[in-house]
């Protein structure tokens, strides 16, 4: 695991759309593209190099991490109405090939399966970007989630309902149930992207990177994959305690020779 500590989230952000943009120059061909606010400054800039220097996403393909069941892709909060305000909108990936969980089919489970099995015929993911819950989740997977979990529905807890009330006009309309890819299916990609920024990250930051392997902290899966970069502000990086193996940097090249 590759840890890059940053000044701030601004260029937190920069360093992962650096990632990203080696990662096409490179020849990837399936994004996995994550909701939530973390990787938004990532997606700001990403948007800002397709306008200004001809970054293309055309010709890719893009897996969502997970979505609300019961809300229709049309409803403002659905994760595939976010990512494409967010991000598809704003580059030339095409929308017909952004696929997200169907959160509103009659048989959820089925959905959950048929998902996963579309990931991996279609795949692999190249770069799985991931933000990190206060609790440790990714994705949608709580604690206590298998570590080699596949893509199912899933409980939100309280604490996960109350943090994307925000969102939300009150803590009514947050759905309680989601579809979420597993842990196993994350771990399927080749690369997974892990961005944190401020304070409420740390403890989940320290748990993921530096904590035992365990389901109490499903991010600590990360431990197990081969290929892992975490990019966290100096707030999120708080309380890691390794800090002489960390990269402490301004700007990011991803080194190769470092994974
Ligand atoms: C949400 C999403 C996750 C996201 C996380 C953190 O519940 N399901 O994919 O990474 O919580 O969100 P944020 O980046 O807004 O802190």
């Amino acid at each position: 695991m590759e840890i890059v500590i940053a000044d701030d989230a601004t260029r937190c952000g920069s360093i992962l759309a650096n990632l990203i943009t080696d990662a096409i120059e490179a020849g990837a061909a399936t994004l996995g593209l994550a909701t939530g606010s973390s990787p938004l400054l990532a997606y700001q800039e990403l948007a800002r190099r397709h306008r200004e220097e001809g970054l293309s996403f055309a010709g890719l393909q893009a897996f969502l991490l997970d979505e609300y069941v019961g809300l229709p892709p049309t409803h403002r909060q659905s994760y595939a109405r976010v990512i494409r305000t967010e991000f598809v909108d704003h580059v030339d990936l095409d929308p017909g090939r952004v696929y997200s969980p169907d959160g509103m089919a009659d048989d959820i489970t089925a959905a959950a399966t048929a998902y996963d099995a579309h990931i991996a015929a279609a795949g692999p993911v190249d770069v799985q970007i991931l933000g990190i819950g206060a609790n440790g989740h990714i994705g949608f997977n709580e604690p206590t989630s298998s570590l080699r979990s596949r893509t199912r529905v899933k409980t939100l807890t309280e604490q996960t309902r109350r943090d994307n009330a925000r969102f939300f006009d009150s803590i009514d309309e947050v759905p309680q149930h989601v579809i979420t890819q597993g842990l196993g299916t994350i771990c399927d990609a080749r690369h997974l992207a892990l961005i944190a920024t401020g304070p409420h990250k740390a403890a989940a930051i320290a748990a993921a990177a530096e904590g035992p392997l365990s389901a109490s902290c499903p991010a600590s899966v990360l431990q197990l994959h081969p290929h892992v970069t975490v990019i966290v502000d100096a707030a999120a990086a708080g309380q890691l305690k390794n800090s002489e193996f960390y990269r402490y940097v301004h700007d990011h090249k991803p080194d190769p020779q470092k994974y």
